[in-house]
């Protein structure tokens, strides 16, 4: 019998076997629990993946949803937020796998149904909500607070200071900064920071930004035609 908590994969794409590994050997210096099997709705009675078995959305309620936690996987956090309301309304629940004392950063405070992938830097008095994915290689500074259903995609850099609030999706590479003590950089809800970009100024909720510094994409898209249709014409003088 094995000494850390079963889990069910809710997804069984690509991602979903990334986070498989990202629970059973990431972060914590010691595997933090044993994936039994990938759930994808609509499965087949029968089906493997990943030498695991794949079980449907009804398999998975009437034979663990009370007992086995989930962790939703999906890489997109508006998806990601109602698969887990799904799993919440047919009984099932989520545990926390990292607030033990014996994890890699012990200040930190992760939510429930969060995966944290190797290798990673998390700074002291860093909080992670409920249900966010973090990919490999992310270095999040000091005093952060990442949202629920956030997805940090492979290589984000969070300088300190930093609030990061609901359903944000940070694309790979992309980096903030600028967060300061007495005046924290604030992502707001629900943003698309694109791959690359470098945040330096609080973002107003549902934007997506873009570019190094970073710029949201309307701006982005309008520069762009610019330097297309109009720089041209002039040059032409
Ligand atoms: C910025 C983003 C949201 C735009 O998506 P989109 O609206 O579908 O844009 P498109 O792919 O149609 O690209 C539009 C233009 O912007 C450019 N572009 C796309 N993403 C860019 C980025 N991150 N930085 C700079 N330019 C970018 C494209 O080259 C394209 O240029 P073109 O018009 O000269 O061909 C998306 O490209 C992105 O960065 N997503 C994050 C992806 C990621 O990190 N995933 C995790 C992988 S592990």
């Amino acid at each position: 019998m094995s000494s850390f908590p079963r889990v069910v994969v809710y997804g069984a794409s690509g991602h979903a076997l990334a986070c498989r590994d990202m629970l059973e050997n990431g972060f914590a210096p010691h595997r933090v629990c044993e994936v039994i099997a990938y759930m994808k709705d609509g499965a087949e009675e029968g089906a493997s993946v990943d030498g695991l078995p794949l079980i449907s959305f009804e398999d998975w309620q009437a034979r663990y949803a009370r007992e086995i936690p989930c962790i939703v996987s999906i890489a997109a956090p508006t998806p990601r937020k109602r698969l887990v309301q799904k799993v919440v309304d047919a009984g099932g629940f989520f545990i926390p796998f990292y607030d033990r004392p014996e994890v890699a950063f012990r200040k930190v405070k992760v939510g429930e149904g969060s995966g944290i992938a190797l290798p990673v830097f998390i700074g002291q008095n860093s909080r992670i909500g409920a249900h966010v994915l973090v990919s490999p290689m992310c270095s999040i500074g000091h005093d952060v607070t990442i949202g629920d259903y956030c997805s940090l995609a492979p290589s984000v850099t969070i300088s300190g200071n930093v609030v990061v609030k609901e359903g944000v999706f940070l694309g790979a590479g992309s980096v903030v900064v600028n967060g300061k003590a007495d005046k924290p950089l604030i992502i707001g809800e629900g943003c698309n920071i694109s791959a690359g970009a470098v945040v330096t100024k609080s973002v107003p909720d549902g934007e997506t930004m873009i570019g190094n510094p970073a710029i949201t994409l309307d701006e982005f898209s309008r520069t762009r035609r610019y330097l297309r249709d109009v720089v041209p014409e002039e040059d032409e003088e």
